[in-house]
């Protein structure tokens, strides 16, 4: 069979040749080709017809070539590939092509110097995903870095598109075009299902899905890392907790694991963890710590359940009415009692404010009766803040002043309000101020720091009766009061001040 085919073409081209030999050949009718070279782009399983059409065939041979392989030669097909068909106008037909069949195509007239066209066949093939990292299902430990993979094949080479589910892009993109896609210290938030799509134009779009699933150890938020409580009060102690499949979580007192009774009750719901106390009583003031773990680790966090006062908030105007005097007032949430305040203050300085020296905390003081401190400060607030010696020279009105005040008896508990009269202050100065608020459970944590600022002008001046009769009393009794203040000087100045002023208005009355 092998030796037969190329002696069949060689006895056709000797046959036709040979009739050649025996026509009279016209130069001026050389054969030439209609058709021209092409390129045929086809899709896979399609049919392409390859023309070769010829001006003036004369008695020449036509020939289809692949290579070196002769699929025709004249009328003769010569390939036995039943897909090939040789039609009448010598055009060459291929069905159901493949990728096999891609290649160059020449057609060729035998004259003594062969003259030839080469038609190229290309084989459009739909995207088709080969392979996705993992067959679809990608575990990552949480911070690492994972590269997520769509193997497409096709032709023309597929794009591939990746989005994710329900979600953007880790990036930030809806979609990103590129064969991997690389995540970076991936944590819970970028798990999910991501999608590659191949595309090339032919064809359908294919699409496959990739699982990503991040292991990590539980992460714990608590939703307040104090809770506030009263004796006989219900108290709930809560932790959110993200972990894989639902982590076991356990409650610590101290480094005691508790167990559910009829007054301690944990409670599950979703992520939300509680600890109900139905009935706190003293004991039960202190840290407690919810415990949550899996096979990647344990995490803990803290909650401080205490009776103690929450911080105070300043609600009296940044402004007073006054030039010497403030009434700075506050409130505060307490569910016992509050005992007794401690009221830090200290005038800053004229321009910026500093925080050079920090008032110290005073729970171990408590004092029944207010007292104005002021004139033993340097030691007792120096000591422990060792900046205070590198700068020797300090205005003394720039120290923290404070003030001792029991609380109004038989408020009710819950918000309880407190207010104070400052005195003894400078015009149009500002002043700084903190409080503290004890009950029987101990000292609040400090307050914010709260700005206030004296007038310039005294609203009350304008009625100078009313100076005489209230204020001017009032001050004589902070002489005595402020007995250590420096301002003594101001205030006797004061006084001739509304001697002269009560002379004057008796005139006016005669
Ligand atoms: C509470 O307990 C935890 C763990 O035992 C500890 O790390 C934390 O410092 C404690 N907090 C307080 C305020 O005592
Ligand atoms: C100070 O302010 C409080 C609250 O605004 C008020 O109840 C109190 O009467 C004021 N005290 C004086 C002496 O004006
Ligand atoms: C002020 O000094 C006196 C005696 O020097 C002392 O008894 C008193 O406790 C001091 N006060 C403060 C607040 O340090």
């Amino acid at each position: 069979m092998r030796l037969y085919l190329p002696l069949v073409i060689f006895a056709t081209l000797l046959k036709d040749s040979w009739q050649a030999t025996k026509i009279k050949i016209d130069p001026a009718h050389q054969p030439s080709f209609i058709s021209s070279s092409q390129v045929f782009k086809v899709k896979d399983q399609d049919t392409v017809v390859l023309p070769c059409e010829v001006a003036n065939p004369g008695p020449y041979v036509l020939v289809w070539k692949r290579g070196i392989a002769v699929l025709s030669a004249g009328k003769t097909l010569v390939s036995p590939d039943p897909r090939v068909i040789l039609n009448t106008d010598y055009s060459l037909e291929i069905k159901e092509v493949g990728p096999q069949d891609a290649g160059d195509y020449v057609c060729q007239i035998g004259t003594l110097e062969p003259k030839e066209i080469t038609h190229t066949v290309e084989i459009l093939v739909p995207p088709r995903i080969s392979t996705v990292t993992s067959n679809g299902r990608v575990e990552v430990k949480k911070g690492a870095s994972v590269r997520l993979e769509c193997k497409a094949s096709g032709n023309p080479v597929p794009k591939v598109t990746w989005s994710r589910k329900n979600n953007i892009l880790p990036g930030g993109e809806q979609t990103v075009t590129t064969p991997t896609l690389v995540l970076d210290k991936v944590d819970r938030h970028q798990a999910g299902i991501y999608q590659c799509v191949a595309s090339n134009g032919v064809g359908e779009d294919v699409k496959q899905q990739i699982f990503l699933h991040v292991l990590y150890p539980p992460e714990i938020s608590v939703e307040r890392p104090v809770v506030y409580s009263g004796e006989g009060m219900e108290a709930q102690l809560v932790c959110i907790v993200h972990g894989e499949s639902q982590p076991e979580v356990l409650w610590y007192r101290d480094t005691m694991q508790l167990d559910t009774t009829e007054l301690k009750l944990m409670e599950s719901r979703g992520s939300r963890h509680t600890l109900v106390i139905r009935k706190v009583n003293k004991q039960d003031f202190g840290n407690y710590t919810c415990v949550a773990d899996n096979q990647l680790g344990k995490t803990r966090k803290s909650i401080q359940l205490t009776g103690k006062p929450r911080p105070v908030k300043f609600n009296s105007p940044t402004t007073g009415k006054s030039r010497e005097n403030y009434n700075i007032s506050w409130e505060v949430e307490s569910l016992s009692p509050i005992e007794e305040y401690k009221l830090l203050y200290r005038k800053l300085p004229d321009s910026a404010v500093t925080s050079d020296s920090q008032p110290q905390p005073l729970h171990h003081q408590s004092s029944k009766k207010p007292i104005q401190r002021g004139e033993n400060k340097t030691a007792s607030y120096s000591i422990g803040l060792g900046t205070y010696y590198s700068r020797p020279i300090k205005d003394r009105r720039l120290e923290w002043r404070d003030v001792i005040l029991p609380a109004i008896p038989a408020q009710p508990v819950g918000m309880q309000s407190m207010s104070y009269v400052i005195r003894g202050l400078e015009p149009a100065q500002q002043y700084e101020a903190r409080v503290q608020a004890r009950n029987k459970f101990g000292w609040s944590s400090d307050s914010v720091s709260f700005t206030f600022k004296t007038t310039d002008t005294d609203e009350s001046t304008t009625d100078t009766r009313h100076i005489f009769t209230e204020n001017a009393i009032e001050d004589v009794q902070s002489v005595r009061s402020y007995r250590n203040n420096a301002s003594t000087q101001l205030i006797f100045s004061k006084i001739i001040y509304l001697v002269f002023n009560t002379i004057l208005l008796f005139f006016c009355f005669i």
